[in-house]
Parts: structure tokens; sequence; C-alpha cells
């Protein structure tokens, strides 16, 4: 409870993000009553919102709020991850827990792009679905070769940055596996050997804890590596305004396609909080997040 102690005793507003119909509007922006509009507000789980005109993602015609419902975080954290590795040098990109929402965003967004993905999942059936996406490189860390895989996908994709959900994942070896996997096959191409371990620099950001294990670093990986957290929020002051209005923009233009959320149940609020059903969106499955319908 330490780390919860500030929170204690105080009201806090729930929701990151959700969309809706605008009821009504300010003298300047009436011609947005009408729209479906998706905003990241917070307080977002609400029947209603009052926020500036300018935080509202305005979608076009004919798309409903529960399409717009997630048009915030999972697609502009992925749209970031490219940003990320264009600013940070890096030409391609690894990326974990590939088959969520968010990693299927990725596989489409790369394809379209022409950016090289490994994506590493934990299950077979996920390596055939995101393959149907059109991933090329699929790797599963429950395959007896995973390693060799990742490493041939690396020498073929000379990916040197890597997203990771899960923090803890494969036993917590994950981040470490994917820092060595990269140390492997960048040595594969060194020209000459080095006790201090190849010189091209190798970047994980751990950007979700989907396996609350402890990270194992078994530093295989020479001298020159880095592993980090990474948040959307700072990163869109990184990006600066004008690139990340040329991102929305995107958004709302592919929020049925490339950044498509599917729902496996709608629910109330009062559903919301019924142990059952918590249980299952706790379990963070792939394909089983539920839309929070406020009015229902
Ligand atoms: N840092 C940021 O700014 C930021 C922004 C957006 C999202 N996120 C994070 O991104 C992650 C993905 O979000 P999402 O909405 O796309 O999730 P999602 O659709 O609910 O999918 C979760 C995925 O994680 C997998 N998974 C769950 N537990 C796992 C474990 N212990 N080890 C390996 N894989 C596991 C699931 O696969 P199975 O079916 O195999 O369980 C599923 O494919 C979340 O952790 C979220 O918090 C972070």
């Amino acid at each position: 409870m330490g780390s919860m102690k500030p929170r204690l005793d105080q009201s806090m507003q729930a929701g990151n993000e959700g969309a809706g119909i605008i009821e009504d509007a300010g003298e300047n922006v009436k011609e947005l009553i009408g729209k479906t509009v998706g905003l990241a507000g917070g307080a977002m789980y609400s029947q209603y919102r009052c926020v500036p005109a300018a935080s509202c993602l305005v979608m076009d015609e004919g798309t409903s709020p529960a399409e717009a419902a997630s048009c915030f975080v999972n697609p502009l954290t992925a749209l970031s991850f490219v940003e990320t590795m264009k600013m940070e040098n890096h030409t391609a990109l690894v990326h974990t827990a590939a088959a969520s929402n968010l990693g299927q965003m990725l596989v489409k967004i790369c394809k379209d792009d022409g950016i090289p993905l490994v994506n590493i999942v934990r299950k077979s059936e996920h390596v055939e679905l995101l393959k149907n996406l059109g991933a090329e490189h699929v790797c599963n860390t429950s395959d007896d070769n995973f390693m060799d895989t990742l490493v041939s996908a690396l020498v073929e994709t000379g990916a040197t940055l890597g997203f990771d959900a899960t923090g803890g994942g494969n036993g917590g070896e994950l981040p470490g596996q994917i820092l060595s996997a990269m140390e492997i096959a960048a040595n594969k191409t060194a020209k000459e050997y080095s006790r201090y371990g190849s010189d091209t620099y190798k970047q994980v950001y751990i950007y979700g804890g989907l396996d609350q294990s402890p990270t194992i670093l078994k530093r295989a990986y020479g001298m020159s590596w880095g592993l980090g957290g990474w948040l959307l929020t700072p990163m869109i002051g990184r990006i600066g305004m004008e690139k990340f209005q040329q991102m929305r923009m995107r958004v709302a233009k592919e929020i049925k396609t490339t950044f498509a959320s599917s729902y496996a149940q709608e629910i109330s609020f009062e559903q919301m909080l019924q142990p059952e059903i918590i249980k299952s969106y706790a379990k963070q499955a792939t394909g089983e997040k539920y839309l929070v319908n406020p009015h229902k």
C-alpha cells in the first residue's frame, strides 16, 4: 500500500479516453453539433463532458462513438513507436505481446509505411492472426527455437529498437532476450571481434506491465545497450504539435481500418464492477476488450 498512500481518501475520476456525439457547442464551433468526436480528456467514464473544442478529434461522417472510442491511446502509441524509431536513428522495430489491439495496429502501420517489424507473441494462433494481417516476422516465445527465429528475424530486418509491453514476459527474460538476440545479430556482420561486444546500440523500452514478474537481465549484450520506460504523454511533447496533429488526422481517416478496435462485450458502469466481469477483462487477453457504455 506504500505507493498508494498519497491517493487514499481522494476522489479520482476515471477513464482515459472515449468518444461521443456533440450535443451543444460554443458560438465559434457550432458546426461541431451532431458530430462524433473522440478524445482523451480524463474522467471519460461519464455520460456528458464539457471540454475545449480543440481537444476533440472530429471523426468522418458515418463513424459511430463505439468505433471512435479507442481513437487516442493505442493508435497514437503505435504511431509514436515509429516516431521514436526515427528520432533515435533506428530503422526497424521489435514488438512484444504483438497480437494485442495496439500490436495489430502496428502491424498495419508498418506494412503501409514499409517499416520492417519483428513481432513476438506467445501462442501459435497469434502467429497466424498476425500473418493474416500481413506481418512478415512473427516469433513465438513458446517455440523451442524462439531465440534462433528471433536472431534470424533481427539479421533480416536490422531491428535495434524494441518495445516490450510485458516488462516481465517469458519468465522475466523477454526484454533481455531481445537485447541478446540483437547483439548476436549485430555480431554476425561485425568486421572484427571486440571483447566489449558489438558497438551497435541496442535499445528496449518497457511500455507496459502485462507480466508483473521481475525483469531479469543477464547482460549478454556487450556495453552498447539501453533499457528504459516509455510513456505516450511525454512522447507527444517530444514529437511536437504539428506532427501530432498529422498523426491525429491519420487516426480519424483510418479509424475503421488501421486503427479499428473490436470489443468482446459492451457493458454498463454497474456491470463493470461485477466480480465475474472484472475477472474477465483483467485477463487482458487478445481480442477480449470491453467497451464501457455510460448510457447503458
Ligand atoms: N506506455 C504507454 O504509453 C502505453 C500506451 C498504450 C498501451 N500501453 C500498454 O500496451 C499494452 C497493450 O495494450 P492493448 O490495449 O493493445 O492490449 P490488449 O489488446 O488487451 O492485449 C493484451 C495482449 O497482451 C498479451 N498478454 C497478456 N498478458 C501477457 C503476459 N503475461 N505475457 C505476454 N503477453 C501477455 C495478450 O496475449 P494472450 O492472449 O496471449 O494473453 C494480448 O495479446 C498494455 O500493457 C497497455 O498498458 C502502454
